[in-house]
């Protein structure tokens, strides 16, 4: 985690906690890079409500999701709150990057469309009334927000690769190829399956994407 961010009561959700910027961060500025445990979806719908508050899919299969508290607590990633109008978003599978200068003070977000997958057969049904209050607040967020066109076209590189990927088929005429260059770090397709992991393709891929900004 940036030493620039911290965990702390949020000013989006007065009486919870989010991730606060503590000093200035630069637009295309890594804040954070996700870890722990890895959960299928037959494990991630076991933990139940726990799993759909908390619950950030990296591909179609798995998710980062706490167990229990301990675990939860040792996972900054699961107090980022979602914004309509997001300051982060993904650069690969694991970082989150700045979308623009964020000062001290400021919550840090990402749009939870970045990240929640619903599809016929992975039963999730994370649903909330959006308190962002930003003036395009879509006053609802839910795990099949993913799929809105609008989005694709404003944040398209900024969502999770795996996603990228689908409605890059949903749209061919998708002009943004870049952002379905970047590697992922974590098996991305199916159990067993892993894909190139070279650290110097993330670099020149990052590198690339705030090249064209
Ligand atoms: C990943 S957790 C974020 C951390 C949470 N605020 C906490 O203190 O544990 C996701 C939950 O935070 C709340 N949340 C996050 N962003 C929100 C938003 N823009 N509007 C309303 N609730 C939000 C919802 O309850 C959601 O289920
Ligand atoms: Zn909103």
């Amino acid at each position: 985690m940036s030493p620039a961010i911290a965990v702390g009561p949020s000013w989006i959700i007065p009486g919870q906690r989010g991730v606060m910027a503590v000093g200035p961060i630069h637009a295309g500025e890594v804040v954070m890079v996700m870890g722990g445990p890895v959960v299928d979806i037959p494990t991630h719908n076991q933990i139940g409500s726990f799993g759909e508050e908390y619950g950030i899919d990296i591909s179609e299969h798995f998710s980062f999701c706490p167990c229990n508290e301990e675990e939860l607590e040792c996972m900054p990633q699961f107090f980022i709150n979602h914004s309509c109008e997001p300051n982060t978003g993904f650069l690969d599978q694991l970082q989150i990057v700045a979308l623009r200068d964020i000062t001290a003070g400021e919550e840090i977000t990402y749009d939870y469309a970045f990240v929640l997958f619903s599809n016929p057969g992975n039963e999730h049904r994370f649903a909330v009334q959006c308190r962002c209050l930003s003036p395009n607040c879509r006053k609802r967020i839910t795990c099949d927000d993913w799929r809105i066109p609008e989005l694709h076209q404003k944040y398209g590189r900024w969502f999770q690769p795996f996603l990228r990927r689908r409605f890059y088929n949903l749209h061919p005429g998708w002009a943004d190829a870049a952002a379905l260059e970047v590697p992922c770090a974590v098996e991305i397709s199916e159990p067993g399956k892993r894909a190139d992991q070279a650290p110097r393709r993330v670099y020149e891929a990052r590198h690339a994407l705030f090249k064209t900004n």
